[in-house]
């Protein structure tokens, strides 16, 4: 073995999402957050959605709540319109990312802005820490033309939502979301056929990689696994993953952040860290203080 493999990263275990409805009756595929992967510290929910018949999405998100963390959406296909009850309102468009810190609480829509075509993207939740669960709630909302592209190897473009790639002359390109206790990475990753790349994952974090074109292999040598679309690979072992590409390219989510190691009590919107708390939240809800 050589000595460069001891700090290579490898997939751990391999997840396959359910199929779920949520919002006003949205299909979706629930990744995290379902019985095979309930978390993954800081992460508590991975929903993708991606469909081509209206009445799978059209219902929307109508308004409800969210307490205690943050909510990561990242469009692909589709137009969505968000509002909240503190007169926050914004248009996700094809390649927009809003990254919503909940904080304290507010109540939100979250509906399709058409009637038909395809809406394809994704919703990670992301937990706060016990400080930062009550604060004011922030938006980090950014157009595709703000989300800078890496290209660090042949045939490999990545739009880099959050965190750093180093690119191909030694530069490195960094995501405009700003979240310094988890200092996330949140990365759109393309491969053309065949193609390969080694990346460094932040030290320390927690780590997966979530297919959603093609097939590529995860991890060095004989730790190597295919990763197939619309599967998630927890990964761990060291910091340096490589990514080869199968005959049809491959396009992925790698996100990594960094763990809270706090306990976590969880009621749909609400996710805090005691029991009580979650009871807090519904009564603060009910009577109109978010
Ligand atoms: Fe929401």
């Amino acid at each position: 073995m050589a000595p460069s493999s001891f700090d290579s990263a490898r997939v751990v275990r391999k997840v396959r999402g359910r199929a779920a409805s949520d919002g006003a009756g949205v299909k979706l595929t629930r990744v995290i957050g379902g019985p095979d992967l309930p978390d993954l510290d800081p992460f508590l929910l991975l929903d993708e959605f991606g469909t081509d018949r209206a009445e799978d999405y059209i219902a929307g998100f109508p308004d409800h709540p969210h307490r205690g963390f943050e909510t990561v959406t990242y469009m692909l296909d589709g137009r969505m319109r968000h509002r909240d009850n503190h007169g926050n309102e914004g248009l996700l468009v094809p390649g927009s990312v809003q990254w919503m810190t909940a904080g304290r609480g507010l109540v939100h829509s979250e509906m399709p802005e058409q009637e038909e075509g395809r809406m394809r993207g994704f919703q990670l939740w992301v937990n706060l820490p016990a400080r930062e669960k009550m604060t004011e709630p922030r938006y980090q909302e950014f157009p595709p033309a703000r989300i800078p592209v890496a290209r660090p190897a042949a045939g490999v473009e990545v739009k880099v939502v959050a965190g750093e790639v180093e690119a191909a002359d030694g530069s490195r390109v960094r995501g405009p979301i700003e979240q310094p206790t988890t200092s996330p990475m949140y990365l759109d990753v393309a491969l053309e056929p065949g193609a390969q790349w080694e990346h460094r994952l932040p030290e320390g974090h927690n780590a997966f990689a979530y297919a959603f074109e093609g097939e590529a292999s995860l991890g060095s040598g004989g730790d190597a696994r295919t990763l197939e679309s619309h599967e998630l690979a927890v990964l761990g072992g060291g910091d340096l993953l490589r990514i080869a590409a199968g005959p049809d390219g491959a396009r992925m989510l790698l996100v990594a952040g960094r763990p809270l190691r706090e306990p976590v009590a969880r009621h749909g919107p609400f996710v805090m860290n005691t029991r009580q708390e979650v009871m807090q939240a519904f009564v603060d809800y009910q009577e109109g203080r978010f």
